[in-house]
């Protein structure tokens, strides 16, 4: 009898923004490989009947190839088991699922996507930025900085004044990504976000604005870049028990509650 995968979401790190459908697929599956990034909260929501395989990027340790990944979706499939790949965030997003999704298919195996809460949703949830305002930001582009080089040619085509975009992955080389935003024509005093660890215990934010985006502190990662007129909207630091608000943001952190 052939077994089933699950690409699973389970969300940007806070186990409440694991959806009902997560958990249940959870509760049922014989074996669980899971990223890096997935908390230690919902890694205790599996049963202890099943398996469960870490087979995430991890900082200066080999890692485990995509390649092998898709093998070991397939193969536990064809052994007849219920599998689930358990992703940070939405498993399409930035997270391979696509690649995932391809070999179980081609495998001959049925694929079900659960989908999570990505962690641009997570992030500006918690710093209560909204992604689109009908008067401040009327489309959303994310994007990846992976390679920096690439930033400024996928924002080229977006009205940036009336864009909210969110840079995942985007490193440390603040004053790259800053000389791309500058050259596709983002203007320099537009508020952005960098937020760490969103949604979790260890949450922070600095806000700054495109311009000074050079001086950006190391925040641990994983991290988010939001950058766009909405970023006006994030919740006063008085009411994060942080440094104090100042017009255009230039130099906050804010701890998480
Ligand atoms: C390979 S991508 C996977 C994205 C994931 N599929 C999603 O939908 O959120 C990993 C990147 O997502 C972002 N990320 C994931 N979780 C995060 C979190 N809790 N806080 C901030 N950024 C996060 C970071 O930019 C990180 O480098």
């Amino acid at each position: 009898m052939k077994g089933r995968v699950y690409l699973v979401g389970a969300g940007p790190g806070d186990p409440e923004l694991l959806t009902l459908k997560a958990l249940k697929t959870l509760r049922s599956a014989d074996v669980v490989l899971h990223d890096e990034l997935v908390s230690a909260e919902i890694l205790a929501l599996i049963p202890s009947s099943a398996s469960v395989i870490s087979v995430g990027k991890r900082g200066g340790r080999p890692s485990i190839s995509q390649q092998e990944i898709n093998r070991l979706l397939v193969e536990y499939g064809w052994l007849g088991l219920s599998v689930v790949r358990l992703k940070g965030g939405d498993p399409f997003i930035f997270g391979r699922g696509g690649e995932e999704l391809e070999a179980v298919r081609q495998a001959g195996l049925e694929c079900e996507i659960v989908p999570g809460i990505t962690a641009a949703l997570g992030a500006v949830s918690s710093i209560q930025v909204p992604l689109t305002h009908r008067d401040a930001a009327s489309s959303l582009l994310l994007i990846s900085g992976h390679r920096a080089h690439e930033v400024g040619i996928q924002l080229s085509h977006a009205d940036l004044a009336k864009t909210t975009v969110v840079i995942y992955m985007p490193g440390q080389n603040y004053s790259r990504i800053q000389k791309e935003l500058i050259s596709a024509g983002m203007a320099g005093e537009t508020p952005c976000a960098i937020v760490s660890q969103a949604t979790t215990r260890y949450e922070k934010t600095y806000q700054t604005c495109v311009s000074e985006l050079h001086n950006s502190p190391e925040l641990p990662s994983p991290t988010l870049l939001v950058i766009g007129e909405t970023v006006r909207f994030a919740k006063p630091a008085t009411t994060l028990n942080a440094i104090s608000l100042q017009e255009h943001a230039s130099e906050r952190v804010v701890e998480a509650r």
